[in-house]
């Protein structure tokens, strides 16, 4: 049996997604929050129903083992499922830029709680930890990072979100070194090849919004690491299955040779006809002028002074922080192993553009919860 955490999100639905289509959905158990069983199915199937159609989506949920609860319940479940349990795959998170408290209790106390019960599965072959990239902390400029030990608790990140996976890690390599725990890192998950961003547009809004304004604090010379979240769920399900794996710490990201360029950004954008300000000018992170042009360039752009292009400008700022880094990460010991290779950002732009085809404030409100904003008082622009 395959324990499965996080289902029903983005990256964990395309997981499971790919575990019906390859005919081993009913190995799995899969824990989601909620009271009972039906409401945990009722609430897989809407997420997945964001990766295919709601009657697919209803069939695929009813083909897995649910278990209802919270991380933080398993290292006392009594659940005799558990014990049967012979492969991890933990991608369950508090992925929230906002939060302080609940990333560390989730996402620490969380992988902490799973690790606990894991000890005691006699059969556990495989513990697949999901962590991020980006729990390096603020890398320097213009890097291509590799896989390492997650640094200090000290190091400066630009959200308490990496830093609790920088966390989660190292309380994983300290406290249970008997598990046999392979960490799978994902850079930055981004739309799907095919069915754009109808399974979340989550970051894509900000990419439109790098375009759309045409302001950024990056080198012209720079880059970014993007992935579609289709190609990372499959990787995963290698990294699961392959046995003889030669370490136990991957990037899953497009590396060197499936970077992004901003030349080839802003070049993939063009191409695609989207509502554009280019050739983009380019500032330096520490300069505050340029910050100042970026606010001129978003006012411009997005005229309402209401909450959320408000909130929106905030979200922008904070992920133009990521971008500043200019960094991508090495991924020669994933395709080493024989995995097939990430396509280019460019290749999956139109698919994204096209589906849902939403105004960026729309797809913005996908991550608006993450900086505080009240949907409720969204009022959407067309
Ligand atoms: N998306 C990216 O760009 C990216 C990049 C690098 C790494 N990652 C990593 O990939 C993983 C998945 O990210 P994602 O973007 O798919 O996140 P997501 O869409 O926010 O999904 C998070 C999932 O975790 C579940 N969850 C949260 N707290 C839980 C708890 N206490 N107990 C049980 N389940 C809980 C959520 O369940 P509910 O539905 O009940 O809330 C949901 O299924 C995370 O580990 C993240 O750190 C993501």
């Amino acid at each position: 049996m395959i324990l499965l955490t996080g289902g029903t999100g983005f990256l964990g639905g395309s997981f499971y997604m790919d575990a019906v289509r390859n005919g081993t959905a009913e190995d799995y158990l899969l824990l989601v929050r909620g009271p009972n069983e039906a409401a945990c199915r009722a609430r897989l199937a809407s997420n997945l129903a964001r990766h295919s159609d709601p009657e697919t989506a209803k069939a695929a949920a009813s083909l897995c083992a649910i278990l209802p609860g919270d991380l933080q319940s398993l290292a006392t479940s009594p659940d005799p499922r558990l014990d049967a349990v012979s492969h991890i795959v933990h991608i369950a998170a508090d992925t929230s830029f906002d939060s302080r408290h609940s990333v560390w209790q989730i996402n620490v106390d969380g992988t902490l709680a799973l690790a606990a019960r894991a000890r005691r599965m006699k059969h556990l072959k495989r513990f697949l930890h999901i962590g991020t990239a980006f729990c390096c902390g603020e890398a320097p400029h213009l890097e291509m990072v590799h896989e390492a030990p997650p640094p200090p608790t000290g190091t400066a990140h630009i959200v308490e979100y990496t830093r609790s996976k920088a966390a989660a890690e190292m309380a994983l390599a300290s406290g249970f070194p008997e598990l046999p725990l392979v960490v799978a890192r994902p850079s930055i998950v981004v739309g799907h090849s095919k069915l754009g961003c109808q399974p979340s547009s989550s970051i894509f809004w900000f990419f439109r919004l790098v375009d759309h304004t045409g302001v950024l604090p990056c080198s012209p010379n720079g880059f970014i690491d993007i992935v579609p979240v289709d190609w990372t769920s499959a990787r995963l399900h290698d990294l699961l299955r392959k046995p003889d794996l030669k370490h136990s710490l991957y990037h899953v990201s497009a590396g060197w040779g499936s970077r992004t360029t901003w030349a080839a950004f802003e070049a993939a954008f063009a191409q695609q006809g989207h509502d554009g300000v280019r050739p983009y000018t380019f500032f330096d992170r520490d300069d505050p002028q340029g910050w100042r042009l970026f606010s001129a360039a978003y006012r411009d752009r997005f005229t309402k002074r209401d909450a959320l292009n408000r909130t929106m400008s905030v979200g922008a700022r904070k992920y133009h922080r990521f971008t500043a880094q200019d960094i991508a990460f090495d991924n020669t010991r994933l395709l080493a192993e024989g995995f097939e290779a990430p396509p280019l950002f460019a290749d999956f732009l139109g698919p994204c553009l096209a589906n849902p085809g939403t105004s960026i404030s729309e797809q913005f409100l996908e991550d608006a919860g993450s900086f505080e904003f009240d949907e409720s008082l969204a009022k959407v622009p067309a």
